[in-house]
């Protein structure tokens, strides 16, 4: 981008944990781009933003962040329930889009969401974090370039120590969608779709051991009704297998609350291991040996020309900064993002899926399902 270029316009929807945590600081080292205006429905957070985040320009009403012309591109960053009608009016008025996931409550949703910024021919990306670790990035360049072989198995797990107290917005159908299942193991869909290529059938299931029904401080509060534990079984189009397990109540798990998280592929030659805790190593083992640590290459450690410094920073956290340089590559390119609404898309299929199929007792085929993806 040429110097001279005037930087992208961002307003943030929703200014909370995890714009915070990933969203402002991606922003803040990217020249390519500037924080111009945040929308949040509480005031006072709002008012602490202001300061936080040193920005004027503040409002309760995404509405008027959506129709400022002064704005290029949104940021969605509010609970699942509102991403529709905000990514929705923000394709309409024609701004790029980076919304959270899971994209929305179900399928129906996140294709009109979908339709609606690919219609406006508008940038949207969906905010799977994951796909940004450099481990990730280098387990995939093994899977593509045939290192591991014929790839066979993929095994995911993440295990989280939470309080079992509520989660707000999070434990509730109407506002969340789904618990651990749209929270957690949507993720884990969307990066071994990456690695594997499209699900071709699964079996799923997903269950709830605790009501949740007292807030941090000891208040009642109405029940949860989502699930803390989600799994399947998935058969990819290319015959190889998947095992994905996710909850948020592995008591011992804790771990500076980053939790475990683990994802596997065994290959005909070798196995890959992705661990969150250590995104800047791999596991790698051949047969007849064990799984032995391996350094990230320099070209995955982070995205070609980002100016993130390698080295500086907890690597688990600065790693999600990459989301904002990947959105903004895009603009400024003009490219559609990698992860876009498409993979929100499919991997909200799946996660649907996996609810019917627990509903059900039964096997999907979800092949005719997926939309297709590059
Ligand atoms: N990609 C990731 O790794 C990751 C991590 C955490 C959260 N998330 C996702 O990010 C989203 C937000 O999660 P969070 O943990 O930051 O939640 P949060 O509760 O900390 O923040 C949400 C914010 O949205 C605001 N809000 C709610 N309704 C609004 C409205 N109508 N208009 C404006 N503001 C509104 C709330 O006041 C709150 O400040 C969720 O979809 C979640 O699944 C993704």
């Amino acid at each position: 981008m040429p110097s001279n270029t005037p930087p992208i316009r961002i307003a943030i929807i929703g200014a909370g944990a995890v714009s915070d945590y990933h969203h402002v600081p991606g922003i803040n080292i990217d020249p390519r781009c500037e924080l111009v205006a945040v929308c949040d429905q509480s005031e006072a957070l709002l008012e602490q933003r202001r300061s936080d985040w040193g920005i004027d320009y503040v409002t309760t009403d995404y509405n008027q962040i959506c129709n400022d012309p002064d704005i290029d591109a949104v940021i969605i960053a509010t609970p699942n329930f509102t991403h529709h009608d905000m990514s929705v009016a923000a394709a309409n008025n024609g701004k790029h889009i980076m919304c959270e996931k899971p994209l929305g409550l179900n399928s129906e949703e996140v294709r009109r969401m979908r339709d609606a910024a690919r219609d406006a021919g508008v940038v949207h990306m969906t905010a799977f974090t994951y796909r940004f670790a450099p481990s990730m990035r280098y387990m995939r360049h093994l899977a593509k370039s045939g290192e591991l072989g014929e790839l066979r198995h993929f095994r995911s797990q993440r295990f989280l120590d939470w309080p079992e107290t509520s989660w707000a917005w999070r434990q509730y159908k109407k506002t969340a969608g789904a618990g651990d299942l749209f929270d957690m193991t949507i993720h884990r869909i969307d990066f071994a779709m990456d690695l594997m290529g499209p699900i071709n059938k699964l079996c799923g299931a997903v269950a709830q051991f605790t009501p949740r029904d007292k807030t941090v401080d000891g208040q009642d509060c109405e029940p949860s009704d989502v699930d803390d534990w989600s799994a399947l079984i998935g058969v990819f189009d290319n015959g190889s297998v998947g095992v994905w397990e996710g909850t948020t109540l592995a008591k011992g798990y804790h771990k500076d609350g980053f939790g475990h998280e683990w994802a596997e592929i065994n290959g005909s030659e070798a196995s890959a291991v992705y661990q969150l805790r250590e995104p800047n190593r791999i596991w790698l083992g051949r047969t007849g040996s064990d799984l032995a640590p391996v350094e990230v290459p320099e070209e995955f450690l982070k995205p070609a020309d980002s100016p993130r410094v390698v080295g500086e920073g907890d690597p688990a956290t600065v790693f999600r900064y990459d989301l904002v340089w990947e959105f903004v590559s895009a603009i400024v390119e003009g490219r559609q993002a990698v992860p876009s609404f498409d993979h929100g898309l499919n991997s909200q299929i799946i996660a649907d899926s996996v609810l019917e199929s627990n509903e059900n007792g039964a096997w999907i085929n979800v092949a005719s399902r997926l939309e297709p993806v590059d």
